[in-house]
């Protein structure tokens, strides 16, 4: 059964999102809306949608729509997310929820309230390796996982397009962006544990640079960038675990994503994908075969489709998303106050 929704934010994402929807079939995508007419005219012509508008309220009015796609900036997730809500419409909002935790607890609270479902476009739980290994914790293979990391880095790649680098309109830099989803992905993995204490730093080291000496600098728009292009971090968990967060858009490295968890029967890598337990005695090392290929993107789309029709459960929660937003939060604060901060419940 084909679900009918609209696009919110008609750039990069929803255009990744849109070919998705092409290939999987399962959307009826009938309008769009865009505060930049030029962009939403084109990406409707590009895909074949037949409605555009700029005024995402008219667009609420006039179409009889079972889900919208909020694929704006961070700073407009809040707003359409909880209109859409309150008119009974299912979201599926991309990541980071939302611009900080004040906001993430009235997206909540929208949801708890309507009859529609929220969920976060947190792709990266759709994986097949993070599927795996969260199956294998369902099982039991990892016994009490005490520890974790959450690790993002990208040598040069920051996000120059849109408004990723400005902070009124993102709320943070690489932290927020791709933090976000190692974040959200390591704590599912662990069992959704709650944190309690933060302790980190966001910093911005290399993104502002224009002197040529580093890949993917932008001397247009460096000096307008006033977030952070490197995070670490540190997070206790109300069961007794800690997780060590770093991300970067920068940085002198050559890791890249890393997903490690610790636990008291056996631990884990997500890539290369590999547990680390026991049996008689002698340690083992488990290399799963080839997993199937799925797109995760195209894969959370059709998992929300499928549970605005009742045939799947919502695999990633706002509860879930909120405790993300609070362990960015908390990192950002800590940086200021130079402290360990508590989160509030
Ligand atoms: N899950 C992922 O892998 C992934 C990847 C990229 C981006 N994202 C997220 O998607 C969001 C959009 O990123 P993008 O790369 O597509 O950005 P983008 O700049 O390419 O597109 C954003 C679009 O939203 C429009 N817009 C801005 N404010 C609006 C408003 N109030 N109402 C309607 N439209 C508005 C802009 O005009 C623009 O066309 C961000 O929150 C980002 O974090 C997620």
């Amino acid at each position: 059964m084909t679900v009918k929704a609209a696009f919110i934010g008609s750039g990069g994402i929803a255009s990744h999102h849109m070919k998705q929807i092409k290939q999987n079939r399962g959307y009826s995508i009938v309008a769009a809306c865009d505060i930049a007419e030029d962009r939403v005219q084109k990406f409707c012509q590009d895909f074949e949608i037949p409605r555009h508008y700029t005024d995402m309220n008219k667009m609420l009015e006039n179409e009889q729509l079972d889900a919208v796609l909020v694929c704006t900036p961070n700073y407009a997730h809040a707003a359409p997310t909880i209109a859409a809500l309150k008119a009974g419409i299912h979201v599926y909002c991309e990541k980071p929820m939302a611009m900080n935790v004040a906001e993430g607890r009235k997206m909540l609270k929208a949801a708890q309230d309507s009859k529609a479902t929220l969920t976060i476009g947190h792709h990266q739980r759709f994986e097949p390796a993070s599927q795996f290994l969260h199956k294998e914790r369902l099982a039991g293979t990892f016994g009490d996982i005490y520890f974790a990391r959450a690790v993002m880095h990208r040598r040069g790649f920051v996000p120059w397009w849109g408004a990723f680098h400005i902070k009124a309109k993102s709320g943070g830099g690489a932290l927020i962006d791709i933090g976000c989803h190692i974040i959200d992905l390591t704590l599912w993995l662990m069992g959704s544990p709650n944190p309690v204490e933060v302790t980190g730093v966001a910093t911005a080291k290399l993104a502002t640079r224009t002197d040529g000496s580093r890949p993917n600098q932008n001397k247009e728009k460096a000096h307008e960038f006033d977030v952070d292009d490197f995070a670490t971090a540190y997070v206790r968990m109300d069961n007794g675990a800690s997780l060590a967060v770093e991300c970067s858009w920068a940085c002198n490295s050559a890791v890249g994503r890393l997903v490690e968890l610790y636990g008291d029967e056996g631990g884990a890598t997500i890539q290369p994908l590999t547990i680390y337990t026991q049996r008689h005695g002698q340690f083992v090392d488990i290399h799963p075969g080839k997993l199937p290929e799925v797109q995760p993107h195209g894969a959370a789309t059709e998992h929300f489709r499928r549970v605005i029709l009742g045939e799947a459960e919502n695999l990633v929660k706002p509860e879930e998303t909120l405790n993300v937003q609070k362990i960015l939060d908390g990192i950002y604060k800590s940086t200021t106050t130079g402290k360990a901060v508590r989160i509030a419940d």
